[in-house]
This record gives C-alpha cells, structure tokens and sequence, in this order.
C-alpha cells in the first residue's frame, strides 16, 4: 500500500517542502564551508508526503494518547498537555544551562519550588534534583547511605536488604553501589516477613529499601515496626517512590520512618514515562542527611536564589542540575493540580485499582484477595486447564487496541499480570478493558488457538522478543 511505503521509498526528483523556521542561508553562513555538504541522499518529497508519512509512522506506535495503557508498576497515566506547553516556553527551552546565575533567578526558583513541593509530599526536609531515572536515584541514595556511615566510622556496614518482591533495580543499584544484596522473604499476604527481617539482621546491614505500597500492589502495614528494627539496628530506609501514586497527600514515606527518598516524577508528576526517557528521579532526605545530598543544591538566601554544594556531598551526579525540563512539567502539574486535589489522584487510582480486581476475579487468578492499593497483580487465567498463558493473553490484547499491563513481574507471582489503571481512565475504558479481558477468557476455553497466534491486528505480528530488543532494526537500509 502506497501508505505504508517509508519516506525514501516515494521520493521523486524535484519535490519539495518548505519550513519557514529553517533559514537555510543563515546556517549556510554560520557552518564553516568544510563542514556543509551539497550531496545527501534525502527524500524528495511534498509536505503532505512528509505529514502522511509521520502520522503513519506514529499511527503504528502505541500510546497512551491511544489507547489505556494498564502498565502494572510504570504509572502510564495521561500527561495533560498543557505540562508540554509549559516546558516548550521559550524562557526556558533556550536558556543554557551556563547562563550566569543572576540571569537564571527564574529557573532556579523553579527548581526550588520543585524541591519545596516534592520535600511537603515527601515528609522530607530536602530534595535534590540531580538524578536522571528512578535507577539513578536509588544509586544516589545508595551513595548517600553509604557515605553516611563512613562519615560516623562505622565501615562494617556493607549489606542493603531488598524484598523478594522488589524492583530488580533495588538489588542492582545496591550492587553498583558496591553492597552485598540481602534478601528478607514476602509472607503469604504478600508483605515483608517481619520475623525473616528479624532474623537478617546484623551489625553489618547498612539499610533496606522498600517500596510503599509494595509491588504487588499492597501496603507495607507494619512499616512502622520494620522501621523501628532498622533505626534501632543503626541502619537507615531507603523509600523506592515509584509507587507513591496512592499515596499523594493520604501519606507521606518521611512519617513512616524512611530516611531517603527518590520519585519518579516521570512516572507521578507528568511526564510520559517509557521509550527511554527523559527522566528524572529527584532523592530527597531527611534532616540529619541534608549535608549528604548531591551537589549543587538550590537555596533561597532573601529573594535570591543559589545553588550550594553540601559540606559531605556524595558530589555530582550527573551534567549540569538534572533533568529540568522534567521540573518543569511536576511543577506544572502540581499547581495546576492543586494541594487541595492531590488527594483525589490516590483515590481514584485506588479505587480504580480494585474495580478491577474486583470485576475480573472470576475470570483471572487473585494472588491476594485483601483490598489492593493502586495495582492489581493476578496470577494469570483462573483455569489453567487450557495451556493459556498470560503471554497469550497480553498478545491477544493488542487486537483490542488496549497496551497489555506487565507481565511476568513481580518474579514472586510465577504467571503475572500486573494492571495499574491510574487515575486518569473513566469507568467507560475500564469496563471496555474488563469486557476485553473476560472474552479472552472465553476464547482461552472456547477457541485457544485465536490466543496463541495473536496478535492479529498488529503492524508485526508476535516477535521474538529477546532478539527484538538485543538486534533491534533502526535503520531503513544500509547506508
Ligand atoms: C518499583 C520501581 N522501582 C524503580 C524503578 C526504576 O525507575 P526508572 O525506570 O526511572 O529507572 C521502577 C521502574 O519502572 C519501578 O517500577
């Protein structure tokens, strides 16, 4: 079909197209002669070619712009639009990040704000913005924690203690970090085992990271007693926030007793999370770890803003002060969010949440029955008589226009189906997605083969994963 040809396909000598914010012969004077070139082999082609071919191109890609993305663990909510605007104003697009700050006052005081809005979500005292991903952040604060206890002496403390159930960044981050990885096992509710935590414990453990609610959706209820045995043990708790969607103005992980936090505003404060990036996973501490933070800092000193590097900082992280084009969307988001209506966010995503638990426990295997925060994990199909798997399943989705949630994570459900519907989705989408998913599971007894071979619909069909993510085809042809 003439539109599923790619741009270079359809060119033809002597089209053209016209952009009239690209002015040619003012980058021809402003590149040195050497470095411009007369001969490249670019389509020729008309600006509706160019309009057709993008829209095509983007048509085969998925979005949430598209279509409900239930992505268990990823917060794939909508990102209104107007955060986007917000980031594309020219004040701060075109300003470098070497500007001398007397002429930066604006995007320092941005950046403040940042750090002042997500320390009073955080029940922390402050936040840098320097780390570029949730991961980054979990390192930082790994790099945080350590150092603190270099800074009291006390050396012996080389082990991070991870859940079964964690993120498989908690282990790795505390791996690159340089710790020995402890593993404290779930019990048959799905929560930390106190009493294994108990039993791991020793004068070594230097800390434990734990996301609240956990990763099968539930909350850590004994949080409080988990965090008395850390704080009595000389440790300290490291908060994964990538969860903290239900939580937003119910709780805060400072009273809970964690020491150091890291958010994924990518995932909680609007900007579309997944392809990559950008990110950004800002790490927030408490009092006593304020000097540990990394450089710089922004403080306000009168109506003057300045960054400041903390006496024990871990140092920089990264180029520059993180990723502020992202700052900007949270801060966007935040107020025109409003204090008032955080709340509402973790409620809905809650309450969607168990909608759906609710709605398809007939057909799909409840791993734990008790009320679930803003994800629901099932174990796949309840029957299992039918060979289907949850692969199967989250294929078979796609010809339904519907993202499939996670699968296969959390590692502690052998046959995961992981759904977060955020709350950004209506009841409408959600009953069309429960409706999807209970005539799967007809089909899965009545027809298994229209499963296996899904899916249907889709630009490609089923693919080797493993060889589609290590030998990806990016180029259209050999150049
Ligand atoms: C629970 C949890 N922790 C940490 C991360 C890592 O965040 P990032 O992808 O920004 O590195 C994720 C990512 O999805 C996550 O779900």
């Amino acid at each position: 079909m003439l539109y599923d040809k790619l741009i270079f396909e359809i060119s033809q000598k002597g089209r053209i197209a016209h952009d009239l914010k690209v002015e040619t012969n003012n980058l021809k004077k402003a590149l040195p002669k050497h470095l411009q070139r007369n001969n490249l082999d670019l389509p020729e082609v008309t600006e509706l070619d160019v309009v057709r071919h993008y829209t095509n191109v983007s048509l085969k890609n998925f979005s949430v712009d598209k279509g409900f993305y239930p992505l268990g663990s990823c917060t794939m909510k909508y990102n209104p639009k107007i955060n986007e605007q917000m980031a594309n104003l020219e004040g701060f697009v075109n300003q470098h990040p070497l500007t001398p700050i007397k002429a930066s006052q604006g995007s320092l005081k941005l950046m403040y704000e940042a750090d002042r809005m997500i320390s009073e979500i955080t029940g922390m005292d402050k936040v840098g913005l320097a780390p570029f991903a949730g991961a980054h952040g979990e390192l930082i604060g790994l790099y945080i924690i350590k150092k603190y206890h270099e800074v009291n002496g006390d050396f012996k403390r080389t082990k991070i203690i991870v859940p079964d159930s964690a993120h498989g960044t908690n282990p790795a981050s505390a791996s690159v970090a340089g710790f020995e990885v402890i593993e404290v096992k779930s019990n048959e509710n799905g929560l930390v085992n106190v009493e294994h935590l108990k039993e791991i414990l020793t004068d070594e453990v230097a800390g434990i990271m734990l996301t609240n609610p956990n990763t099968v959706g539930l909350f850590e209820k004994d949080i409080l007693k988990m965090s008395e045995l850390i704080h009595e043990n000389g440790g300290l708790l490291y908060y994964d926030g990538a969860n903290l969607n239900p939580l937003l103005g119910k709780g805060k992980p400072g009273m809970m007793g964690f020491d150091i936090i890291h958010l994924n505003v990518h995932k909680t404060f609007s900007t579309p999370h997944g392809g990559g990036g950008p990110g950004a996973g800002p790490v927030g501490v408490v009092k006593e770890l304020r000097d540990f933070l990394p450089g710089p800092i922004v403080e306000k000193d009168g109506n003057e803003y300045k960054f400041v590097y903390p006496k024990h900082s871990i140092g920089r992280v990264g180029n520059f002060y993180g990723n502020f084009g992202v700052y900007i969307k949270t801060v966007s988001y935040l107020k025109t969010l409003g204090k008032n209506n955080l709340e509402k966010v973790g409620q809905l995503a809650v309450l969607n949440a168990n909608y759906l638990k609710e709605s398809l426990k007939d057909d799909y295997k409840l791993v734990y029955p008790q009320a679930c925060m803003h994800e629901v994990v099932f174990d796949g199909l309840k029957d299992k008589s039918t060979g289907i798997k949850t692969l199967d399943v989250a294929k078979r989705l796609l010809d339904f226009n519907v993202h499939p949630p996670t699968i296969y994570f959390p590692l502690v459900v052998s046959e995961a189906l992981m759904m977060e519907p955020t709350e950004t989705e209506s009841k409408e989408t959600l009953d069309h997605y429960i409706k999807v998913l209970k005539q799967i599971a007809k089909e899965a007894k009545e027809n298994p083969d229209i499963l296996r071979e899904a899916p249907h619909t889709t630009p490609v069909r089923r693919l080797d994963e493993v060889t589609a993510a290590r030998e990806p085809k990016l180029k259209f042809k050999d150049l």
